[in-house]
């Protein structure tokens, strides 16, 4: 008998601990785990513990940009979300969002960039010119240290690797202030260049800078329009050019050329016209003006590249 209760005791017991197991306790435990973030690659990654469903990242930056994306899944159960145009150097939050089990978890990460604050590069920007050059330059921040030294990077895709400069600019004191590249490759229309530049110091930290793509379209500088003639047919003056070469195919319309007549009596006249050869009575104008009709006036001619890259 007293065995027979000793065994109903020990049953108990071991009822009571395997049910006293918090449970849901547990389930309550993130499923998220190594959420990491490369700052360079602008990629958020992680791994479940259990299986979870509706999947999203949002990534808040400070000038307000927020994005909210579904992550993709490698072959060994990563997740990575993907955020190419934001931009990091001011710091920002990342949050995952998930539900499992019926539970709803977030977990957040918050990236700050590190260093001294002033003393990354600022004024960062680059141009396209004589068709296959490209130059960006830059400034040292004003907190920087005498010692720092900038480095630039640059890709053209997220799935290429990040090459440094080759040709660097220096300014007075032998800090890196530009790059030049004398290797663009073949052009594409859609072609996007994306940049990071970082630094070095004994005294600090440097914070690193990073920008949106920069869309290769419009950071491209055209040369004035080439072989200009001015004829006259005893009725008119024309005035010919012709195009620059440009790296990117321009549908005419974007381009447009501003006409500066100046003539003696007045002050100058300005004409916006659209491309290709372009048709101007210097003699009708002049006379307008009070000038002598019929003599030559001096004609200039400035050109507007259409869509500036604005600072970042
Ligand atoms: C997750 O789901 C898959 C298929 O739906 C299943 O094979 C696997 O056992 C589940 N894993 C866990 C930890 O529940
Ligand atoms: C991140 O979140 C914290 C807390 O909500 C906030 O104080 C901070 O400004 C946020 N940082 C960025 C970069 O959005
Ligand atoms: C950066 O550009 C701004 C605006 O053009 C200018 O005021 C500032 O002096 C520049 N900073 C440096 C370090 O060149
Ligand atoms: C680009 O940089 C090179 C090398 O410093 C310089 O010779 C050239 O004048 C620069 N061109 C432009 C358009 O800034
Ligand atoms: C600067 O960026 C490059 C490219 O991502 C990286 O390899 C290098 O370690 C960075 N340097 C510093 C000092 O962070
Ligand atoms: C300039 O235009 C004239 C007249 O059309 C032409 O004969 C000449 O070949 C052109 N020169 C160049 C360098 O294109
Ligand atoms: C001069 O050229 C213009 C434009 O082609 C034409 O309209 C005009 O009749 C010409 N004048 C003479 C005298 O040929």
């Amino acid at each position: 008998m007293a065995a027979v209760l000793d065994l109903l005791t020990f049953l108990v017991v071991l009822k009571s601990a395997c049910c006293a197991q918090p449970r849901p306790a547990q389930d309550k435990i993130s499923p998220i785990i190594n959420m990491q973030l490369d700052s360079r690659k602008k990629t958020l990654t992680w791994t479940y513990t259990r299986n979870v469903s509706d999947q999203e990242c949002t990534i808040d930056t400070p000038t307000a940009y927020s994005a909210t994306v579904g992550p993709q899944v490698t072959e060994d159960h990563t997740y990575v979300c993907t955020f190419p145009n934001s931009v990091l150097h001011r710091g920002a939050n990342l949050t995952v969002k998930v539900t499992c089990d019926g539970d709803v978890f977030l977990q957040a990460l918050t990236f700050a960039n590190p260093g001294r604050e002033g003393s990354g590069a600022v004024n960062f920007s680059c141009l396209i010119y004589n068709v296959r050059f490209m130059n960006c330059s830059w400034a040292p921040g004003p907190a920087a240290p005498a010692d720092v030294q900038y480095r630039l990077f640059s890709w053209a895709s997220r799935h290429e690797a990040e090459a440094e400069c080759v040709h660097y600019i220096l300014g007075p004191t032998g800090t890196r202030v530009g790059c030049h590249f004398d290797q663009l490759g073949e052009p594409q229309r859609t072609d996007n260049y994306f940049f990071l530049v970082n630094g070095t110091s004994r005294e600090t930290a440097i914070p690193f800078l990073d920008f949106t793509p920069f869309k290769a379209v419009q950071i491209e500088k055209y040369d004035p329009p080439r072989n200009i003639t001015i004829t006259y047919n005893r009725s008119h003056h024309i005035i010919r050019w012709e195009h620059p070469e440009i790296r990117f195919d321009l549908s005419s319309h974007m381009l447009y050329y501003e006409l500066d007549i100046q003539t003696p009596a007045s002050s100058p006249e300005t004409n916006r016209v659209s491309i290709s050869s372009f048709l101007c009575d210097l003699r009708a104008r002049a006379r307008k003006a009070g000038g002598a009709g019929g003599d030559l006036v001096p004609c200039s001619l400035t050109i507007w590249a259409v869509g500036s890259q604005p600072a970042p």
